[in-house]
């Protein structure tokens, strides 16, 4: 059975109702504004044909290598990432690259792939970013020297925007060449092959992903009252009320690079012209002993959504042992599943009556499914949300700065 999305408000600002007309109207009137970066609008369009493609390349490499090395940051690696980490690699094990500058960071990456058979996908959308390119440079010379030419252009695929030096590089190495697509932006590419690819290199199932991602983008189009639309009004409609910072919480470990991809899409897509709902995140129960002080007692700037997951997939209950008389007793033979869904209700009350208003979005399991309807309905959200909020949610002008000035440092 498909684990549909759930979405439900407590607190303060929980009729999304009256901003939802306008919603609908700035959904359906992006093309005349944005017309070349809606790609990721229908999840068909954005997959450009290529899932057959991304499949069969996926099981080749699995018969040759058992490590796949992303080389991407931002845009270019999240999606995915936040899917992978969420579900648990079935496939090839998955090692994330071009993602820092910390020398540290990238020894340690070497040493992790030594001894393992490698295949690598390089994903940068322009091919000037520093930490993808320098980190391509240093991975592809760790490959020379382990594989001739004929075995390199079976392990590698590059995927940047077409014409660019990085297609350039991929004809003259002989190596796959799978396009960037054009009319999209780094951060709403997770079902094109910037997602597809190393998600299904990672032996998760990519259609069940898409079907998701289609179903929530039927809903998306069909009605006022769907999800993101329903979220978008919600946060915006407390933003207007003086709640600037949104925290992103769940009380599961396995979501937290799915809660870095969505503070990257809303932050760049929302933070500009002197606005923006800043996005943060916590992971629960853990982060309820570090900052829920914060969140119930101090400043009343914050909102906060909380992913949830009603079956978690693993049951586990406590044993019970009376006899170390610890104090726990009462959690004999309770799941923890049963304990943790309990944790969150009591933390969701706790911050709404705190003056928290809170959201839940809920699925019934982890799943590719659930996983592709959350990206789709937080994307159309995001989009939505930007221009509720009066900003170009597609745009992102601002990362140009520090990178002016560090260009200028490195003498580019
Ligand atoms: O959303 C975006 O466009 C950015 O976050 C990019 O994805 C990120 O900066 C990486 O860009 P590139 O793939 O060109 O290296």
């Amino acid at each position: 059975m498909k684990s549909r999305l759930k979405i439900e408000f407590f607190g303060q600002g929980a009729d999304t109702a009256r901003l939802l007309p306008e919603c609908r109207r700035l959904f359906d009137g992006m093309g005349r504004k944005y017309e070349n970066v809606l790609g990721w609008v229908d999840c068909r369009q954005a997959a450009q044909g290529q899932v057959q493609r991304v499949l069969e390349k996926a099981r080749q490499w699995r018969d040759i290598a058992d490590t796949l090395v992303v080389v991407g940051v931002g845009g270019s690696n999240q999606a995915a990432r936040g899917v992978i980490d969420a579900m648990g690699a079935r496939g090839m094990n998955v090692v994330w690259a071009g993602n820092t500058l910390s020398a540290y960071e990238l020894r340690r990456t070497l040493e992790q792939l030594e001894g393992h058979s490698i295949a690598m996908h390089v994903i940068a959308k322009n091919f000037e970013t520093l930490e993808p390119g320098s980190h391509y440079r240093v991975l592809r010379r760790f490959m020379e020297e382990r594989y001739d030419e004929r075995e390199m252009a079976r392990r590698v695929v590059l995927t940047g925007t077409e014409g660019s030096r990085l297609h350039e590089m991929a004809k003259e190495r002989g190596h796959l060449f799978l396009p960037f697509p054009g009319p999209i932006g780094g951060r709403y590419t997770a079902f094109t092959v910037v997602g597809l690819l190393p998600i299904a290199a990672a032996g998760l199932d990519i259609d069940a992903y898409m079907q998701g991602g289609l179903d929530m983008q039927a809903q998306v189009a069909q009605r006022e009252d769907n999800p993101a639309f329903r979220y978008a009004a919600w946060r915006n409609g407390l933003y207007a009320e003086g709640k600037n910072i949104e925290m992103l919480a769940s009380f599961e470990p396995r979501f937290e690079r799915m809660a870095r991809w969505w503070r990257q899409l809303f932050g760049e897509s929302e933070g500009k012209d002197g606005k923006g709902i800043f996005p943060a995140y916590s992971i629960y129960s853990e982060d309820l002993h570090s900052i829920g002080q914060y969140v119930q007692e101090g400043e009343r700037r914050l909102m906060e959504t909380f992913i949830s997951v009603r079956d978690d997939g693993a049951v586990l209950p406590v044993p019970a042992d009376a006899a170390a008389r610890d104090g726990f007793d009462y959690l004999d033979g309770r799941d923890f599943t049963f304990i943790n869904c309990a944790a969150e209700e009591a933390t969701i009350r706790a911050h709404a009556e705190g003056g928290v208003p809170c959201a839940r979005i809920e699925a019934e399991r982890v799943d590719e499914y659930a996983l592709g309807s959350l990206y789709y309905m937080m994307m159309a959200a995001c989009a939505v949300s930007g221009q509720l909020l009066g900003v170009n949610p597609f745009d992102q002008e601002g990362v140009e700065a520090y990178k002016r000035s560090m260009f200028a440092i490195l003498g580019k």
